[in-house]
């Protein structure tokens, strides 16, 4: 596997562009399984994560043409041959589950191994099979694997106990092909959920509330082709603004929708970094002196997202004073603590609570990715350190940020990406 070695310290300047985003090109791509006409998707980007729900289509049968370096995807579900998939495709990523409630839609039954993804917490997806079930499909687990089938599926009233993002776009998903109406109460209001359902409508779905706590989906009797663009990776424009403070630099991020940021603007602008709207499209991040201790806790959107706590738990363990980081979403997104611990931050857990004692620098080590936002987390923290470190499992940081290392350096980041030696090779002592 590969690594990184960051040379730290350099304040990072200039402009950079936002990649299409992850989370809503992932459940669009699984949307395309909905119809048997051609779908063409933009601004993919070229992600480890979008390969893998390629490869998921593709063992489905789906007939796929990604051309990566114009970010378009073209894909024909026309032919399904299967509706099981092997275990190594869902286990890479939890995202291959998306496919459940499509599936189960167009075919009426499907075997699914249980989904694996980061290692952050337990992530079950019984609000998925909930969902689904109280639309007439009957679930098994057995072996690992879940079995779904139904007779056809009816439109339902579904109450989410928890608004799941996952839950929240598998049943849309199959509700659009189900027979009468869905209600969905407590679903999840993500811009990347309103990105489905625009996508979906586009195909001639009928999905109305995206975006707001209750949707409603109309089902139809089929959905067509349709060209969509995606929207811009929040996370990802959330985690460069950070590193331009981080690195006392002075960054314009671009290609991003400030309305998707409000939280994470608002936390950086009371912890005194410097935050510009400078355009419709643009936001611009600078150092303004040491940023201050602020309490952060993560919550489904419009909250400030699980996804980029990480990210700013770098920014305050660099910060003046001692913060509190309450982690509500997922039971174990503090993995990356050890390693800022190891680059001398002071963190220390307490269950789902984290106490950040700000210190006035970070020093390079070699450490481990443990998740894609810990390599995140990791990679800011190197960004700024005194010295050189060495970031391994970097893989992870490949299945959301598509070839960072050179989009950071042509910004004065001193980044290299090191090809790990074929196994067996032997080490000299230099
Ligand atoms: C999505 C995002 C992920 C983000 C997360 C929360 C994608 C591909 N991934 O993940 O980056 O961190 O939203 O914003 O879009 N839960 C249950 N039962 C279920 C489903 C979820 O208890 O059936 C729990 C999970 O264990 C977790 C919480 O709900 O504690 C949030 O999960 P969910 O919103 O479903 O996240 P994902 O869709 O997996």
């Amino acid at each position: 596997m590969d690594r990184l070695l960051i040379r730290g310290g350099v304040p990072l300047r200039g402009k950079i562009q936002v990649n299409g985003s992850k989370n809503a090109c992932l459940p669009i791509i699984a949307s395309t399984l909905l119809t048997r006409d051609t779908t063409i998707i933009e601004e993919v980007p070229d992600l480890l994560d979008v390969r893998t729900m390629i490869a998921v289509l593709e063992g489905l049968g789906a007939a796929v043409d990604y051309r990566q370096e114009q970010g378009l995807l073209r894909i024909n579900s026309g032919d399904l041959s299967k509706t099981a998939l092997p275990a190594d495709l869902v286990g890479r990523m939890r995202a291959s589950f998306l496919v459940l409630g499509p599936l189960l839609a167009r075919k009426k039954v499907v075997r699914l191994p249980l989904p694996g993804g980061c290692a952050i917490g337990t992530r079950p997806v019984d609000l998925h099979l909930k969902g689904l079930a109280a639309m007439g499909a009957q679930f098994s687990i057995a072996n690992g694997c879940v079995e779904g089938i139904t007779g056809g599926l009816q439109g339902a009233r579904i109450y989410l106990d928890f608004p799941s993002v996952g839950a929240t776009e598998n049943i849309i998903m199959a509700a659009t092909l189900a027979r009468g109406t869905t209600i969905l109460e407590n679903a999840a209001t993500e811009p990347e959920i309103v990105d489905l359902a625009n996508c979906l409508n586009s195909m001639r779905a009928q999905v109305v509330g995206a975006g707001t706590a209750r949707i409603r989906i109309e089902g139809v009797s089929r959905l067509g082709g349709t060209r969509h663009a995606i929207i811009p990776d929040r996370i990802e424009a959330g985690t460069l603004l950070l590193a331009g403070v981080i690195t006392g630099g002075d960054l314009t991020v671009e290609h991003v929708l400030p309305d998707h940021l409000k939280s994470l603007l608002a936390k950086m602008t009371e912890a005194g970094a410097f935050v510009e709207e400078v355009g419709p499209t643009a936001i611009r991040a600078a150092a303004n002196g040491r940023t201050a201790a602020v309490d952060l806790k993560t919550m489904p959107y419009p909250g400030f997202s699980t996804d980029l706590q990480p990210q700013f738990m770098t920014l305050l363990a660099l910060s003046g004073g001692t913060s509190m980081v309450i982690e509500t979403v997922f039971e174990n997104r503090f993995r990356h603590i050890e390693s800022l611990n190891r680059m001398g931050a002071q963190i220390q857990v307490e269950g789902r609570h984290a106490i950040v004692q700000g210190r006035p620098y970070l020093t390079g080590a070699p450490v481990v990715a443990p998740d894609l936002r810990g390599a995140a987390a990791l990679l800011l923290a190197a960004l700024a350190a005194r010295g050189e470190t060495e970031l391994f499992a970097v893989h992870h940081l490949w299945r959301g940020h598509s070839r960072l290392e050179e989009r950071l350096s042509l910004l004065g980041a001193q980044i290299e990406r090191v090809a790990e030696e074929p196994e067996g090779a032997i080490k000299t002592g230099s």
